[in-house]
């Protein structure tokens, strides 16, 4: 099959959204330029950048610098923890955009789950969203009692929930409740930063489908509708994440996969961090 007819879910509200993308964290400068523009022309099509991340203004340069048609783009971004509240998250997305420079936002997202602020912060998303200054909205670090409090306070269902997961962290409670209400499950630090790339259990996976422990992480990910968004700034291990159209994991390898979990953490726990 195409890659192109691989690279694509559909989101709760119709549009579609691509599995595979680059996430831009701890990116900056030319650093973050060349990695979009690299990223884009080896055939990505979802960029994952936040306010946080400060980097906003090259991400958008390199955006440009690509070439590529900005329909064919699918962009992220997220309000920062400083800026929720409703009047807040309105200027921040307005600082976002000016910042970003390129039409419009694909993705809104609210970057973490802040006690007081959820509430507020979604119902500016919703208006955003609503007004049609925004394509699509969704949370991150939405573990299920922040998901299931929503449910009391939104009109709109987030269209996807970003949060750490791989075969070492996999949160099932979280999964089915994006599946059973369409949901797109977004993987960050999908590949536990490096740390697990010895693990002998994906050292022979790799070995058995001639694919590198990080490709065997991305596939699991996308073969399952999970969209992933692994972070490299080397044009090398850019296009090595993006090689993963060209073979199937069996479906007995994807049930152990799904088996590894020892709730291995890199971020912060969203339930004990505010
Ligand atoms: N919503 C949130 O709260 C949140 C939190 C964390 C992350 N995120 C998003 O998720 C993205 C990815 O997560 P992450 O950056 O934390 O970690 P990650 O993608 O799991 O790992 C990135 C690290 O792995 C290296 N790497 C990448 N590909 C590799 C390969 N094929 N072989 C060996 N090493 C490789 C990278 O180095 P090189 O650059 O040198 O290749 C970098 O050091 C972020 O960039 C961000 O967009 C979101």
């Amino acid at each position: 099959m195409a890659v192109k007819d691989q690279l694509y879910t559909q989101l709760n509200n119709g549009n579609t959204i691509p599995l595979l993308g680059l996430g831009v964290y701890d990116m900056h400068n030319d650093e973050a330029i060349n990695a979009v523009e690299c990223a884009l022309q080896t055939g990505y099509r979802l960029i994952d950048t936040a306010a946080m991340y400060e980097n906003e203004k090259q991400i958008g340069e390199g955006i440009r610098r690509s070439g590529i048609t900005r329909n064919e783009i699918f962009v992220t971004t997220k309000v920062n923890n400083t800026d929720q509240g409703y009047d807040e998250t309105l200027k921040a997305f307005d600082k976002s955009s000016s910042l970003l420079d390129i039409d419009y936002i694909d993705m809104y997202l609210i970057h973490w789950p802040i006690k007081g602020k959820r509430e507020q912060t979604w119902k500016a998303i919703e208006y955003l969203y609503q007004n049609g200054y925004v394509k699509n909205i969704g949370v991150a670090n939405y573990l299920l009692p922040f998901l299931k409090e929503m449910q009391d306070y939104s009109s709109v269902v987030p269209s996807i929930n970003q949060m750490e997961f791989s075969p070492y962290l996999f949160m099932d409670k979280e999964l089915n409740y994006c599946q059973e209400h369409r949901i797109v499950l977004q993987a960050y630090t999908p590949l536990v930063r490096g740390e697990k790339f010895t693990d002998p259990k994906l050292k022979t996976l790799a070995e058995k489908y001639n694919k590198t422990p990080a490709q065997i992480i991305l596939r699991w990910a996308v073969q399952q509708g999970i969209s992933t968004i692994p972070k490299s700034s080397n044009p090398i291990r850019i296009k090595e994440n993006f090689n993963i159209f060209d073979f199937e994991i069996s479906s007995d390898d994807i049930h152990q996969m799904n088996h590894w979990n020892e709730n291995h953490r890199i971020v912060d726990d969203p339930m004990t961090m505010f």
